[in-house]
């Protein structure tokens, strides 16, 4: 398993829609280890394909806290198939936009088609943190961030800061 550089805020590739995974080989599973593997390093809960620059609908996850058992989770092509009405409110960070943190409204439950690490069909019933942390990540492989779901106004802060930081690293 690789380690692999993260792509951060205002990267292009972070706004591109990644395409479905044709078939889960072997190439697939080793890009979901090392995605696995640079999520645990970060560390954080949820990682998208795209965070490491590859445009593909694949993501990797795991809401267990600290202390407990790890529950990686790796979902291929994942679409929402329903979603509740009820909202919750969770205060969500990105591993492409490190430092930074907002209070975002989602669905509190959502409904999840996949396809899973095995090449089976899978559906999940999510709730509280990993209904939040699956939406997050879904949104990355539509190039949409959880900044897209603050004001305006604090998301082009956001953004003017971290291009000031990428000009000055350049
Ligand atoms: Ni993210």
């Amino acid at each position: 398993m690789t380690i692999k550089p993260l792509i951060i805020l205002p990267d292009p590739l972070l706004r591109e829609v990644s395409k479905p995974v044709e078939r889960v080989d072997a190439e697939i599973l080793k890009l979901a280890d090392d995605m696995l593997e640079t999520m645990y390093e970060a560390p954080g809960i949820g990682l998208a394909a795209i965070q490491i620059g590859v445009a593909r609908r694949l993501l990797v996850l795991d809401v267990a806290r600290e202390g407990e058992d790890k529950q990686p989770l790796v979902v291929i092509n994942p679409e929402i198939i329903a979603a509740s009405e009820t909202r919750s409110v969770y205060e969500e960070g990105c591993l492409s936009i490190p430092d930074y943190y907002a209070e975002v409204e989602r669905p509190a439950d959502v409904t999840v088609r996949f396809i899973n690490r095995a090449g089976k069909e899978e559906t999940l019933e999510a709730t509280g943190l990993l209904s939040t942390c699956m939406q997050h990540e879904i949104d990355h492989l539509n190039g949409v961030l959880f900044i897209d779901h603050i004001s305006r106004l604090k998301r082009d802060m956001v953004i003017r800061k971290f291009t000031k930081v990428a000009k000055s690293k350049a």
